[in-house]
């Protein structure tokens, strides 16, 4: 099977009879796997045979095409986007596509014949093109913010390579089981509707990378305490491995779970791959169940760390509150339930038991963030002792890492979940953030958020706060997913308690309606519900940096890129947001189909 670059044929040029004065041209495009070592589905090659069909589109000559593609499957998915959003003076006249299902070890040729479908969903936003460019530069960045590329030891994620105004220039511990869990998304193969139905298996030496550097960390005696005594609360290390001495708000508890939820996904991953070699893996790096706390056993010390301390206070991931907090809280839930299951599946009953039973403990406790009177949930118990309301961005980064699916009580389209989504985005309204005063409906509906309304944190130091990149996108990313939810049960409830979220994208809406689909109200007020969620992406498109690049704030005066350079989480947080888009258009075209 080649490898190689695509080769873009010549363009034949005919002439069209029937417009006499516009030529038709039959363009073949050919994409040989375009599996790019570099950078993975969509490289370059994608990129450009995508762009010279552009080129050619803005001629404005053209008005027939004929496409046939040879390509990887997510890559004519990709094409077919493209020519499905020609100019409507251009017709095309008929799409072949061939596409090889991407297996590394088969390459045999699969045939399918499909008319061009318009798809109304793909046509209808210019920000498609951005989205698949920005995912591309995103995933680069990523990676040259991670090992020796960024200056660091080999699994070790920066920051930001920011060494002043701010110092970014640590491996926190959020950061990177964040970041890991964005590259792990991409590493394993998924089912179709998510964007990485193929997995890219060239990312496993990384996760690997990352485990053993993490499994490094956990040993350091730190400020925190040692390995066996609070030391894993430590939030950041210095990029060579070494713990960092400076004073800083710490422990941090949310640390330890976010890196067991995504080391124990790839312990699943190697379990389900039923090789040898890989339960010797497990045992000797992630999982012992004949030990409690030890080197080598990275998950199961970090499951230990949770269960034991969950409850204690510690600060929030803003580093900022020392607190109990939803966001920590939800964590440990979310990665003592995995623990469970992982440990009954390496027969380790009595720990699974003992993770069941604090998981079951916190989801009693989690009922004390919920405010019936103020209708949110509040990210810190006490909040207003800290002079906040408790609407925070943790909120909604609580529901996307470690939220349940579905509407259940703790779901994240679940009422409490979509209250307080809409609480949180309105506490950033009268005027906070300069920006957001756009011309009527702006960006769909859409504002740029920050982390808390109070927030004075300006990237460096301590004036005016700004809008964040990875709150806005944040938001954009949950609500894609609570359309996800609403499209696979095909009706919405209106409760009270959600009343005012879907008031936002369908101000006629009533408590105890329940829109059906196939009554028009459903399929419209999922339709803006995309829409709202596209604009807080498009905040992004306005504001983003140089060549793509995301710092860590922008501007609330003039949006212009702010705080940290090149910030690892901004980026991961871009994939995610888009991932749940890519999820949402699939599931909406099946649906509608
Ligand atoms: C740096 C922290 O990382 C940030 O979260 C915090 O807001 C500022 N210091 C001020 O404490
Ligand atoms: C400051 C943020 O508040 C914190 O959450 C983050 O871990 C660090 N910056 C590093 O990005």
């Amino acid at each position: 099977m080649p490898t190689d670059k695509p080769s873009l044929l010549p363009v034949t040029n005919q002439t069209n009879e029937k417009h006499s004065s516009r030529p038709t041209y039959h363009l073949s495009v050919k994409t040989y796997d375009v599996i790019d070592p570099d950078y993975g589905r969509a490289g370059p090659s994608t990129r450009h045979a995508k762009s010279h069909l552009k080129g050619l589109l803005s001629l404005g000559a053209v008005t027939s095409v004929a496409l046939v593609v040879l390509a990887s499957s997510s890559d004519t998915a990709c094409l077919s986007s493209a020519i499905s959003r020609l100019p409507s003076t251009s017709s095309v006249s008929s799409v072949v596509r061939w596409a090889t299902g991407y297996d590394s070890s088969v390459h045999e040729l699969r045939y399918q014949d499909e008319a061009c479908r318009h798809r109304p969903q793909e046509t209808s936003s210019e920000i498609d093109d951005w989205i698949d460019e920005e995912r591309d530069i995103s995933h680069r960045a990523i990676l040259d913010n991670i090992g020796p590329r960024a200056g660091a030891i080999p699994g070790l994620v920066i920051a930001s390579p920011s060494k002043s105004h701010p110092d970014y220039f640590y491996s926190w511990t959020r950061d990177s089981a964040l970041t890991f869990s964005t590259i792990f998304d991409r590493f394993l193969p998924g089912p179709n509707s998510t964007a990485y139905a193929h997995g890219d298996p060239s990312l496993e030496p990384l996760i690997r990378e990352y485990i053993h550097a993490q499994g490094n960390l956990q040993l350091l005696s730190n400020p925190s305490g040692t390995f066996l005594d609070g030391g894993l609360g430590e939030p950041k290390f210095e990029v060579d491995g070494t713990a960092f001495h400076n004073s800083w708000g710490r422990p941090q508890r949310d640390g330890p779970p976010l890196r067991a939820m995504v080391v124990s996904q790839y312990a699943e991953y190697l379990l389900d791959r039923k090789e040898p070699f890989d339960s010797t893996y497990i045992n000797e790096n992630i999982y012992n169940p004949k030990t409690v706390m030890a080197k080598g056993s990275i998950l199961k010390s970090d499951l230990e760390y949770t269960a034991h301390n969950w409850h204690r206070n510690s600060f929030d991931l803003w580093e900022e509150i020392n607190g109990l907090h939803f966001f920590t809280l939800l964590a440990s839930r979310v990665a003592l339930e995995r623990g469970a299951a992982l440990a009954t599946r390496l027969s380790d009953p009595g720990a699974a038991s003992f993770y069941t039973q604090e998981a079951n403990a916190i989801t009693d406790r989690l009922e004390l963030f919920w405010s019936p009177d103020r209708n949110f949930i509040s990210a810190t118990i006490d909040a207003p002792r800290f002079g906040r309301s408790g609407l925070d961005s943790a909120l909604i980064l609580a529901f996307l890492h470690a939220g349940e699916q579905g509407d259940g009580v703790w779901g994240i389209a679940g009422e409490r979940a979509l209250s307080t989504l809409i609480s949180y985005v309105d506490s950033f309204k009268n005027g906070l953030y300069k920006i957001n005063d756009v011309p009527g409906d702006g960006w769909n509906g859409a504002i740029a958020v920050g982390r808390y309304s109070e927030d004075v944190y300006n990237g460096d130091g301590m004036s005016l706060a700004n809008p964040w990149y990875l709150c806005t996108f944040g938001v954009a990313e949950m609500i894609f997913r609570i359309a996800i939810h609403f499209e696979k049960v095909d009706q919405i409830p209106i409760t009270p308690i959600s009343l005012h979220f879907w008031q936002n994208v369908y101000p006629s809406a009533k408590s105890g309606d329940v829109y059906q689909r196939g009554d028009g109200v459903y399929e419209h007020v999922l339709e803006k519900l995309a829409g709202w969620a596209d604009g807080f992406l498009l905040i992004g498109k306005s504001f983003e940096g140089p060549e793509g690049s995301f710092t860590e704030q922008f501007s609330r005066l003039d949006g212009t890129p702010t705080g940290a350079k090149k910030l690892t989480w901004s980026y991961a947080s871009f994939i995610e947001a888009t991932n749940g888009r890519n999820e949402y258009r699939h599931i909406s075209a099946l649906k509608r189909d």
